[in-house]
């Protein structure tokens, strides 16, 4: 399925994330177009696509790009504002529900917000980091990525729902914080 990011193939983290921000802008088309009675599980695709997207960034490539590229801090003190700025919509839309009458007006503006930050990744962020870093480090952050999203699966299979725990449940908030726990565990971090 093309919305699963802990089947990827891709070994270089670029490819690996370009493709992931292809994959968010396939899940909000599945969001607009689903039926009104599908709408909340679409919906709910999204969040943890986006849980996982955003928080393996978070965790494995901004520290990255911070101290590899050309002032390092502000581009990503500017990638994660965007960030913020996604998550408090995405929890307005969480609280209000999948019928509120401001849905498809509030879905609009997550994905502009959304894709614009994608963007700002992709020009600001990414261009820079292949070019100061080497293809040993980008495997190893594209390994790291996929560790991460394969303990945090967004599509549990059936049956194995037990075995997998899907993680991922709740609020936004609650599954991008779970997100990021098991990321810090498949990295061997501490919390
Ligand atoms: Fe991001
Ligand atoms: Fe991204």
């Amino acid at each position: 399925m093309k919305t699963m990011p802990e089947t990827m193939g891709e070994s270089d983290v670029i490819d690996l994330l370009l493709a992931q921000h292809a994959m968010i802008r396939d899940m909000f088309d599945e969001v607009e177009q689903a039926p009104p009675d599908r709408r909340g599980e679409a919906f709910t695709r999204l969040v943890r696509l986006l849980a996982v997207h955003e928080t393996a960034e978070e965790e494995i490539v901004h520290p990255y790009a911070r101290g590899k590229i050309d002032g390092g801090d502000g581009v990503v003190e500017d990638r994660l504002t965007e960030e913020n700025e996604a998550k408090q919509l995405l929890q307005q839309m969480d609280q209000a529900g999948p019928d509120a009458p401001d849905f498809t007006e509030n879905l609009a503006a997550l994905r502009a917000a959304v894709e614009a930050h994608a963007r700002s990744e992709e020009r600001y962020e990414f261009i820079q980091l292949r070019a100061h870093t080497t293809e040993a480090e980008r495997r190893g952050m594209a390994a790291g990525v996929k560790a991460a999203e394969a303990m945090a699966p967004t599509h549990p299979h059936p049956g194995t729902e037990s075995a997998t725990k899907n993680v991922l449940v709740g609020t936004p908030v609650a599954m991008m914080d779970r997100a990021r726990d098991v990321i810090r565990q498949a990295l061997g971090k501490k919390h």
